[in-house]
């Protein structure tokens, strides 16, 4: 059975990352306009290093939780026959053991040159302008898909998608596309749909089956009653 599972702020959030649009979310505290899009990043480069630094460095404080860890363990029974496509930008799903992860919105600890547009680990604060290692020039912004910018390795993604068995979503408002909108190819594909979120997603009528609690809980659940299987 191959099987795509894309997950959201929502698996994060028991390990401590803020969500976005729940009570206390991120952009409960932030303009997406001021901090999220590229013209935003043109006007205030400094005020957006400065919302990113902090997220980055918010890492290092927080660990994989059992949500994380059970899709880790899924993937060691299905190997290649597993893609977790992520919109998160933190690091949790590696640090729990995955190996095929999409970081479809890009990464807290990568940064893109503007000027060669390499990316590259990074770990530490961008908002002192450092150059890039590999052109010189101190261009380097977040490498992460801000509004109105074209996510990552979308052919990879909705290749996986349309060939999927089990297309499930986890944590995740469907408030976003593209991502939102995967749901939809799996279905015009002939997969079967499943939603594990805390409530029930803006896209909740789209999947065949839902299951609503914390993730911590339920996909340890769901992923015990597929190995044992
Ligand atoms: N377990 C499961 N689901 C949870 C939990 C939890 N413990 N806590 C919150 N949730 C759910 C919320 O109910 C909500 O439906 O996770 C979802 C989080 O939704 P958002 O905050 O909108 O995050 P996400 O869907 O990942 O946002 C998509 O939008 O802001 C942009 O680029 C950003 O990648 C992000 C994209």
């Amino acid at each position: 059975m191959k099987i795509v599972v894309l997950t959201g702020a929502g698996i994060s959030a028991e390990s401590g990352v803020p969500t976005f649009r729940d009570a206390d979310g991120l952009w409960e505290g932030h303009r997406v306009e001021d901090v999220a899009t590229p013209e935003a990043y043109e006007a205030r480069p400094s005020a957006v290093h400065r919302f990113y630094d902090a997220r980055r460095t918010a890492l290092s404080a927080v660990e994989p939780n059992p949500a994380h860890h059970a899709l880790a363990r899924l993937e060691e029974h299905l190997g290649d026959d597993l893609l977790v496509v992520t919109q998160n930008i933190d690091d949790l799903h590696e640090r729990a053991g995955s190996r095929r992860v999409v970081h479809m919105h890009g990464e807290l600890r990568s940064a893109l040159c503007r000027g060669c547009r390499s990316r590259m680990p990074w770990q530490a604060d961008l908002g002192d302008f450092p150059p890039c290692p590999r052109c010189g020039v101190s261009e380097l912004r977040p490498d992460v898909v801000w509004f109105g910018e074209i996510p990552y390795e979308m052919d990879r993604i909705l290749a996986a998608v349309g060939e999927s068995d089990l297309f499930v979503s986890i944590g995740t408002s469907g408030a976003v596309y593209p991502a939102a909108g995967f749901v939809q190819v799996a279905l015009l594909n002939g997969a079967r749909t499943l939603e594990l979120n805390l409530q029930p997603s803006e896209g909740t009528t789209l999947f065949h089956e839902h299951r609503h609690g914390p993730a911590g809980v339920l996909v340890p659940e769901w992923v015990a009653s597929l190995v044992t299987a």
